[in-house]
């Protein structure tokens, strides 16, 4: 394995999904999975396909059609979930499949209603079952960072006996700070001792810590971060592609370490997430956000003008941000309205501009300037209404 490359998982079209008003049709999903694709992420975890026939239809089209990541299905560790997971994968390029089962004593005894004894046999066993079916599976025990660290250890050493091939420790509520994540790593990462074996972390961001978390766990030996487009997830969700992609390029020299992404795809990434799911990110969101590139004081407007280190650490256009915004207002014409929305990552047809130009219009007569949110949302419902 090479230890300086991170593997990025995106969990946009799984965990992100499972967000409150965030669930895509199996169309909507194909389409984010192509932009994930541009953007070079390593694996996409495209659904759950035992949740429903539309999951199941998401996953096995995605695996069908994109071929360079790996494609992941995620399944409980049981050997009906295991078999739907494999069936909608099973014609992908590069198939995973994710098996999952809590370990934490509050999930065994509340959920599960299993012991601890129990948790590992079942865990043993239902890997080894799906890596007779997928020669990569990765393993997560639920709820890792409320285990009781010796008992993780000992499921952990079963899972990767039984043939698993990445071991994934979620934190799966949000519970646990840099410190303690960076500990839970180093003590997995002895007791395994296996250079093959990539170890993963999942953050969630109920603390607001799911990027720092991730960074932590990096520094303590992870090659996998599991994360989603704007931080979307259960919640208040996952840690967010964007940012935590972004820190370990523009802080190379903390990090010693790369990915793979193509960082000027991420703005428009981001923009379709937004668009499809209805879901807008705040203005002060980093990287992405309206306003992550946006002077307002005078100090700092001057100082942007001598030079723009002064108050930027990366530039805009290579996270996909054009640097010089075009104000829309009822003044533009049909060319700025294109410029803006291939900016944005769309191309129309003369006739499908057409019809975004003529609710443009409509917009501009109301607002002062007509911003990204608004064309985005123009586009959402030409494309709800099937005119594109
Ligand atoms: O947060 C979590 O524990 C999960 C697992 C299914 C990986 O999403
Ligand atoms: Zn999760």
């Amino acid at each position: 394995m090479d230890r300086s490359r991170i593997t990025i998982f995106d969990t946009t079209l799984r965990d992100g999904e499972q967000s409150p008003g965030c669930s895509m049709n199996p169309m909507e999903k194909l389409r984010m999975a192509r932009q994930l694709d541009r953007l070079g992420v390593d694996v996409i975890e495209a659904g759950f396909p035992i949740s429903s026939e539309g999951d199941f239809e998401s996953v096995r089209m995605i695996a069908q059609e994109i071929r360079r990541p790996k494609i992941a299905g995620l399944a409980r560790a049981n050997a009906k979930d295991i078999e739907r997971a494999w069936h909608a994968l099973e014609h992908a390029a590069r198939p995973r499949i994710h098996v999952f089962l809590a370990t934490s004593d509050i999930h065994l005894k509340y959920k599960l209603r299993m012991t601890r004894e129990q948790c590992i046999a079942q865990a043993f066993e239902q890997v080894r079952f799906a890596r007779s079916l997928c020669p990569d599976v990765e393993f997560s025990p639920e709820d890792a960072t409320r285990s009781d660290l010796e008992f993780l250890c000992a499921v952990c050493e079963a899972v990767v006996e039984a043939g698993a091939t990445t071991l994934n420790l979620p934190d799966t509520v949000g519970f646990t700070v840099p410190s303690d994540i960076a500990r839970m790593f180093t003590a997995v990462r002895n007791r395994i001792n296996r250079d093959d074996i990539v170890l993963s972390c999942h953050c969630h961001n109920d603390l607001g810590l799911a990027v720092a978390n991730s960074l932590a766990a990096v520094e303590a030996g992870a090659r996998q971060i599991e994360c989603t487009i704007n931080g979307i997830g259960e919640r208040a969700g996952n840690a967010s592609l964007e940012e935590v992609t972004m820190a370990i390029k523009v802080r190379a020299d903390v990090f010693p370490v790369e990915t793979a992404i193509h960082s000027e795809h991420l703005y428009p990434a981001s923009a379709m997430l937004q668009e499809i799911t209805g879901a807008d990110v705040q203005a002060n969101k980093a990287i992405v956000g309206r306003n992550a590139f946006a002077h307002e004081a005078g100090i700092h407007q001057d100082g942007m003008l001598k030079n723009p280190l002064t108050y930027e650490i990366m530039t805009p256009r290579s996270v996909g941000v054009p640097d010089s915004k075009l104000v829309l207002g009822k003044h533009s014409g049909r060319s700025a309205l294109n410029h803006r929305c291939e900016e944005l990552g769309y191309r129309f047809t003369r006739r499908d501009l057409d019809n975004v130009y003529r609710r443009f219009v409509d917009v501009a007569d109301q607002v002062k300037v007509v911003e990204d949110s608004h064309l985005l949302r123009i586009i959402r419902e030409e494309i709800a209404r099937g005119c594109m």
